[in-house]
């Protein structure tokens, strides 16, 4: 568990329609460009947005906010409900004091409790093994991705054994560079 004590005071909630322009400015300035804004605009718009949940400071800020999407499996796991997260993005005056860490969290519990079974990842090595992304488990998943940064997390038994699956993300991610 990491050390909250440096966290601001933030609430966790879904993102809601009027939400959508303070999400794209906290995005935008997280990753400094366009393409992630769009990215998150064109999964929320065709409908391939399984959860959507932002942090807002004590003061009604945007501070963070991170997207699950859809993720189609054929193969011995066809049944399975698999999402990915992407992107997450945190303030840049507030990263690295917990909220990225909250976010993911709560976003893999909602998804738990949504009967999701597996979530895939594409990020650093050094940052999402800490929520229990495993890149061995990720071996299992045939996916247009694949080495120590594509990590994948299993939220049910099926999850861990209804495997292996082959997988198609949601079409903006074929436009996305
Ligand atoms: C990546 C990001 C979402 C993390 O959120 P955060 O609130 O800053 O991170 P947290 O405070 O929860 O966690 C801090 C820890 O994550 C690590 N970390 C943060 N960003 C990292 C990165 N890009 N690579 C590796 N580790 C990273 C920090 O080193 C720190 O590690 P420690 O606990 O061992 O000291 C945030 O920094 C961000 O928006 N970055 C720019 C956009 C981006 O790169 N998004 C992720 C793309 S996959």
């Amino acid at each position: 568990m990491s050390d909250l004590s440096n966290t601001p005071r933030i609430s966790i909630h879904p993102v809601g329609a009027g939400d959508e322009a303070a999400v794209a400015d906290v995005i935008r300035a997280a990753f400094g460009q366009e393409a992630e804004v769009r990215l998150v605009h064109n999964l929320r718009h065709c409908g391939a947005l399984v959860l959507e949940l932002l942090a807002r400071t004590d003061d009604g800020r945007v501070a963070g906010h991170v997207a699950f999407s859809r993720v189609t499996g054929a193969g011995a796991g066809h049944r399975l409900q698999i999402s990915c997260l992407a992107p997450v993005s945190v303030h840049p005056d507030l990263q690295r004091t917990g909220i990225g860490s909250a976010l993911i969290r709560s976003g893999l519990e909602d998804l738990r409790k949504l009967g999701e079974d597996l979530v895939l990842v594409l990020g650093p090595p050094a940052y999402y093994p800490r929520f229990g992304f495993d890149a061995e488990l990720a071996k299992k998943v045939q996916a247009p991705y694949a080495g120590a940064a594509f990590m994948a997390l299993a939220l049910s038994d099926a999850g861990n054994r209804d495997l292996p699956v082959e997988v198609s993300f949601a079409s903006p991610f074929e436009e996305f560079e």
